[in-house]
């Protein structure tokens, strides 16, 4: 197989956009063209202004500002892209199905279907499809069928090629991928589509973190990889709980545990569960899969790794409501973070927006601080729940961008994501300003206990009675 000189990918969002824009950087010789059909995120890639990027990530806009122009390029021309690749990479997204057969558990597969049937409308040479976005395992077979049966007689390689990027690390992950796995044909030309792959990764990354598999494999290693780091979210999460009744330190009991080098130190934090778009939705596609062969027991032993992450979220918004006399009707609670982690944007199945919804419920007043997400995002993340309408919603809540000012007269505060800044606050002028005796509700332990207490504060710290 010749080496690849065009690339094209569909889907320009979390990882489309970082995934291609490292490549460009890395492979100056390979020209890379991320399509979609969202005009307005495409013309925000284009923008002069990169601080205005559709995805804010460390390290992306330098990455952009380098390569834009030259090898890299957006556009809403999807089908000249196809057309002119010899790799398409598909990176569109695969939400869980909120309709029909499956809703709620299976993943959405019509953006991926939609790909599928434009690349066969389009392509006239052989073609790498690549699967990027994360889809139920056995996906590429119904890819494979698609271009077969629609296409213009033309060869398709169906290679799976998921990705394992951290959101608000996107570009360190990528740049140093612990590893990639491509899921492949064992013919000789699925081979060659899997080595011409390699060779993109092999400009930076080496040889042996290059993993080759069947395809089957790999599709599902990336639901399992998801599950198994929400499931040690949900484990220690579960004990924070139980710290809370017994007067164990969550901390002190990471650090015991992982020691152990068969446990190890990572994904030990307890927090107020985990969000992004990927473990819940991941989870269910796998609940739902296991499921559907009649896997009863291995559909609830993983099911559970979500209930205990809906259970942290719901105590957590039950604990400030308690602690704040049963009644929270017309008090002011400020909110400190609504993206689900720091370094990000994004805020897809955010915490924030459970606590958020359940002190709104109890008729709190709420004032929402987040570096770096839109106050238009945090309404459509609150009306999209349908729980009350859009009028109420912003009635009951309002976004700020003083948040030291807005905690005058405060009731409490509860911090939803780690934001460094939190950290850097004046706490002491914070406390003399709010309204006594002032709460703080750490639902990411960001925060001294001694020190907030010193200061005079009820400072709750997940996981610390
Ligand atoms: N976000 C993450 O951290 C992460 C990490 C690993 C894997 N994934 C997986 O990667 C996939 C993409 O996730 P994302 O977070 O980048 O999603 P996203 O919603 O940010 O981006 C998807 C983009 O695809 C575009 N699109 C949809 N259908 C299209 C079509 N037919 N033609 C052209 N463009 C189309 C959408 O307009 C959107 O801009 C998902 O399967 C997800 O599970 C995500």
């Amino acid at each position: 197989m010749k080496s690849i000189t065009k690339i094209c990918c569909i889907g320009a969002g979390y990882v489309g956009g970082p995934t291609m824009s490292v490549i460009a950087k890395q492979c100056p010789e390979i020209q890379v063209t991320v399509v979609d059909i969202n005009k307005d995120r495409i013309d925000q890639w284009n923008t002069n202004d990169l601080d205005t990027l559709p995805i804010y990530e460390p390290g992306l806009k330098e990455i952009v500002a380098e390569r834009r122009g030259k090898n890299l390029f957006f556009s809403t021309e999807v089908d000249k892209a196809i057309d002119e690749a010899q790799m398409i990479f598909i990176s569109v997204n695969t939400p869980t199905k909120t309709y029909g057969k499956g809703k709620g558990q299976a993943a959405d597969l019509k953006f991926i279907e939609l790909c599928a049937r434009n690349i066969a409308k389009v392509a006239k040479d052989d073609k790498i499809v690549v699967e990027k976005s994360t889809l139920p395992v056995r996906t590429a077979q119904a890819i494979q069928n698609i271009l077969d049966n629609t296409g213009n007689s033309v060869n398709f390689e169906i290679l799976s090629n998921p990705e394992f990027l951290a959101e608000g690390t996107a570009i360190e992950d990528l740049i140093h991928a612990d590893r990639v796995l491509i899921g492949g044909n064992d013919t000789p030309s699925g081979q060659a589509a899997k080595d011409a792959l390699s060779a993109v990764y092999e400009h930076w990354l080496p040889k042996e973190r290059i993993l080759q598999t069947n395809v089957w494999s790999s599709e599902l290693s990336k639901l399992v990889a998801n599950a198994f780091l929400a499931q040690r979210v949900s484990s220690i999460n579960t004990i924070s709980a139980l710290c809370e009744k017994t007067d164990a330190n969550i901390q002190e009991i990471s650090r015991a545990i992982g020691f152990d080098s068969r446990i190890g130190p990572k994904f030990l934090n307890a927090s107020v569960g985990f969000g992004g778009s990927c473990f819940q939705k991941d989870i269910l596609n796998l609940v739902y899969i296991a499921r559907s062969y009649g896997l009863n027991e291995v559909a609830d032993y993983w099911e559970q790794v979500i209930i205990a992450n809906d259970y942290q979220k719901s105590r957590f918004a039950e604990n400030i409501i308690s602690s704040l006399y049963n009644t929270i009707s017309g008090k002011k609670i400020i909110i400190y973070g609504w993206a689900f982690k720091k370094d990000t944007n994004d805020t897809r199945e955010s915490a924030a927006i459970a606590v958020a919804d359940a002190l709104l419920e109890e008729r709190a007043e709420i004032i929402v601080y987040d570096p770096k997400v839109s106050e238009e995002r945090i309404y459509a993340d609150l009306d999209y729940l349908n729980t009350r309408s859009p009028e109420e919603n912003r009635r009951l809540l309002k976004v700020t961008n003083t948040p030291i000012e807005v905690t005058k007269e405060a009731h409490a505060i509860a911090i939803l994501t780690e934001w460094d800044e939190f950290k850097t606050y004046d706490w002491k002028t914070i406390y003399e300003q709010m309204l006594k005796p002032a709460f703080v509700f750490d639902g990411r332990r960001l925060l001294d206990s001694a020190t907030m207490e010193t200061i005079g504060f009820n400072y709750y710290k997940i996981g610390q009675s």
